[in-house]
């Protein structure tokens, strides 16, 4: 079939909206409808050519919600047509050693090919002039319609709003899923939270669910610590060179229970780990730094306690735990609505891209017709 869809043809350059051809899901694969897809720091990055791993042409996209039209023949038939889901960047198999493992969301099953662009097979669906066209992060949803993994989607209550569903495939669950299950925040506890874009407003909406008595918000922005407190900061403050000790002083000295870091900068990844308490802190890194910065850290710190965690996708399982985060927004938990700040057609993909780069709003979602 013949679709629309966003293509990076070039590094540094706009992407280019055209049709491109879509082949039927075989086994394992089902072809989704797109509804909506947010526009995240990943496909920008991506597109800029500052990640070492990315690959021109593809169709970028990977915060999309839609509808199953279609299940290739013959697979293990995980969702059916009809069925509303979230697209996931991080399957989830069920059955490998990480599937398996309660600690982890890393799952193996298809990620070298999904590194290269390809479906599992280690062929594209995507296709150019009778050419292959390679997919993005095993979603390739800046498009009408993509061919994802079965594994690679999570069924969502239908109730739920599909553009509000987006923003779930990837930065918000981020967000919550560091400090629901990365984390394991406990009821409380003292947080502080480095960073208040999508990330960092899940973070802080995460430590609000899991019972936080202290959630400090870090911004450069006042805009942005206003939407923390929205969403449950009890506490803000403007970032400054002395962010770290006043975290100290409101402490007793100790430190955060728990810090997260949602901002990309390994400066202020060594506060978080500096701002984290002695004896117990844990400082949990949300961040895509640049390629060959390194975060620095005085050996000390670890000694006397602290500990340093990371985690992609939060820590969540996509599929079964990206549809209990959606019925938390349905119950009114989660106030998704005041995340997504501006929806845009297809063809107002570059247009996300530069409110991003000067930072209006919180996240932008393409609504397809
Ligand atoms: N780990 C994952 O799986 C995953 C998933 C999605 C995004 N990310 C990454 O998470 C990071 C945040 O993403 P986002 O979409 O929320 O980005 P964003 O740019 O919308 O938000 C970053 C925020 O950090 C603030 N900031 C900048 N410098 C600061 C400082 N010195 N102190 C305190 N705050 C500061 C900015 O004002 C901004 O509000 C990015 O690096 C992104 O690539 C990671
Ligand atoms: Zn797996
Ligand atoms: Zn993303």
């Amino acid at each position: 079939m013949k679709i629309r869809a966003a293509v990076l043809e070039e590094f540094g350059q706009p992407l280019v909206v055209q049709d491109v051809d879509l082949n039927e899901p075989k086994a394992g694969e089902a072809l989704v409808r797109l509804a909506a897809c947010g526009v995240c720091h990943t496909d920008l990055y991506t597109a800029s050519g500052a990640d070492p791993t990315g690959y021109a042409p593809c169709v970028l996209g990977h915060e999309g919600a839609g509808v199953v039209e279609k299940v290739g023949e013959g697979g293990p038939g995980i969702v059916a047509p009809g069925d509303h889901v979230v697209t996931l960047f991080a399957p989830e198999c069920g059955e490998c050693v990480h599937c398996l493992s309660p600690r982890t969301n890393r799952c193996v099953a298809i990620r070298d090919q999904q590194g290269l662009g390809f479906l599992p097979d280690g062929t594209a669906r995507l296709e150019r002039n009778g050419e292959p066209l390679r997919h993005f992060m095993g979603t390739s949803t800046f498009a009408e319609y993509a061919v994802i993994p079965e594994i690679a989607l999570a069924t969502v209550d239908p109730e739920a709003p599909l553009a509000g569903c987006a923003p779930f495939a990837c930065g918000l669950s981020t967000g919550i899923g560091a400090a629901l299950y990365m984390a394991g925040v406990e009821p409380g506890s003292t947080c502080v939270v480095f960073g208040c874009g999508l990330v960092g407003l899940g973070c802080v909406i995460g430590c609000r669910l899991a019972g936080a008595e202290r959630i400090v918000a870090i911004d450069l922005s006042e805009d942005r610590l206003a939407e923390a407190r929205h969403h449950g900061a009890t506490d803000t403050r403007a970032a400054a060179d002395d962010t770290v000790d006043w975290i100290r002083g409101e402490t007793g000295g100790f430190g955060a229970d728990y810090t997260f870091e949602a901002t990309g900068n390994v400066a202020v990844m060594r506060q978080a780990v500096e701002a984290a308490r002695e004896a117990w802190g844990l400082a949990t890194m949300c961040g895509v730094a640049g390629k060959g910065e390194t975060l620095d850290v005085v050996p000390r710190l670890l000694i006397t306690g602290r500990r340093v965690a990371g985690t992609s996708f939060g820590g969540v399982k996509g599929r079964s735990q990206v549809p209990q985060l959606v019925d938390l927004w349905l119950a009114g938990d989660i106030d998704v609505d005041r995340l997504v700040t501006a929806k845009v057609s297809l063809d107002g993909v570059n247009d996300a891209f530069h409110a991003m780069e000067r930072q209006e709003g919180i996240r932008t979602v393409i609504e397809f017709a």
